[in-house]
């Protein structure tokens, strides 16, 4: 097989390592006699699976041990209703509004209490993103029972590098498109959580990262959450309240050890970096082509680029699909070009890409 160069957003690029191992042991997990997609939930050999996933994160990350892990379902849009339910105790909540994923997650939150808008970069397209000084100002105003931000913007290809100082008040965050492309200080954060189909795994589980405390006395609004969506009864249940998706957190198990035998984050850091710096270098350099995501908020994770004469971007497209490169299609929102480089992007991926870009040029 001829493998493409996939820069898909999500479900992404998983890293070759993993697929071979899986495709090793689907039939025969183990020397068990049957494949992990037929193995129960509630086996010895399903529970060492989800045990070691947990412990192979927590050295990725450090987790504290103050820290819940949960492998829940649902993606992250089930997140955006379940963070209010289990966190609106008093029904007030600040958001930043720095993309499509921010705004989606703000209007859910309006269905449960009141979610004020500390800033948004709407109105600029959510080319850039909000100040800190903005959101810290605007938190500060009221007593809120969180804030909640999105960390990468994968749409608009934006990134925040640096978070906001909120006191007491705890931070909630989307990391779903940049979880684990770089080394997190787990404990500024109170809840963190991604959907694994970028850097951890395939579609269908959503890690969710939560200080104990925070949940330790139950959901907020208990009355109306749904049992699954309570993080105390998931944390209590160790994500087994019902049946998980086995498959999938087996996979991202196998994601977080080829991340740790890649030499853990502060190395896929230095490899991510070195990608999305070869390529807006092209970018800012390109007579033809350029990157739409103002400079001091670029991501590393997803690269949104168009060509100056946008009637070229039909055939920048098709040619690409040609070459063997896919999913450089910008989102449908915003047309143009996104390149996402994931964690499994080669370097000669994106070496590709930008011999591509300049024959095109
Ligand atoms: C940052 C971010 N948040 C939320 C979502 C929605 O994720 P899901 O489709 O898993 O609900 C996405 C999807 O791409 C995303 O990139």
């Amino acid at each position: 097989m001829q493998r493409k160069h996939i820069f898909n957003a999500g479900p992404a690029a998983l890293p070759q390592e993993v697929l071979r191992e899986v495709q090793d042991n689907l039939l025969n997990y183990d020397g068990s006699g049957m494949s992990i997609l037929e193995m129960s939930h509630r086996s010895q050999s399903f529970q060492s699976i989800i045990d070691d996933a947990e412990a192979s994160l927590r050295r990725l990350l450090k987790i504290p041990a103050r820290y819940r892990v949960l492998f829940l379902q649902g993606g992250a849009t089930l997140q955006f209703a379940g963070i209010p339910l289990n966190l609106m105790k008093t029904g007030q909540a600040g958001y930043v509004i720095s993309g499509n994923f921010a705004k989606k997650a703000w209007q859910e939150a309006q269905k449960y209490g009141e979610a004020h808008v500390l800033a948004s970069t709407e109105q600029l397209n959510f080319a850039q993103l909000p100040t800190l000084a903005d959101i810290e100002g605007a938190a500060a105003l009221q007593p809120l029972d969180y804030v909640y931000m999105c960390l990468n913007n994968t749409i608009f290809g934006t990134a925040f590098y640096e978070l906001p100082y909120l006191g007491n008040t705890p931070l909630v965050a989307d990391v779903s498109s940049c979880f684990l492309s770089a080394p997190f200080d787990i404990e500024r954060f109170d809840l963190l959580y991604a959907g694994a189909q970028k850097n951890a795994g395939p579609a269908g589980v959503t890690i969710v990262i939560v200080r104990d405390e925070l949940i330790a006395k139950g959901a907020a609004r208990a009355d109306i959450c749904p049992s699954y969506m309570n993080y105390h009864i998931q944390a209590q249940q160790g994500s087994l309240y019902n049946t998980p998706n086995t498959f999938g957190i087996y996979v991202a198990g196998l994601v977080f050890r080829w991340i740790e035998q890649f030499g853990g984050l502060e190395a896929i850091a230095a490899h991510n970096r070195a990608k999305a710096r070869a390529l807006y270098d092209f970018l800012d350099s390109s007579p033809c082509f350029y990157g739409t995501a103002e400079k001091n908020s670029r991501s590393w994770m997803n690269v949104t680029f168009r060509a100056q004469d946008d009637a070229l971007e039909a055939a920048v497209l098709a040619g690409a699909d040609a070459a063997g490169i896919v999913g450089i299609r910008g989102h449908r929102l915003v047309g143009g070009m996104r390149a996402s480089l994931y964690n499994a992007v080669s370097m000669e991926s994106v070496q590709a890409l930008i011999n591509y870009l300049k024959s095109f040029e």
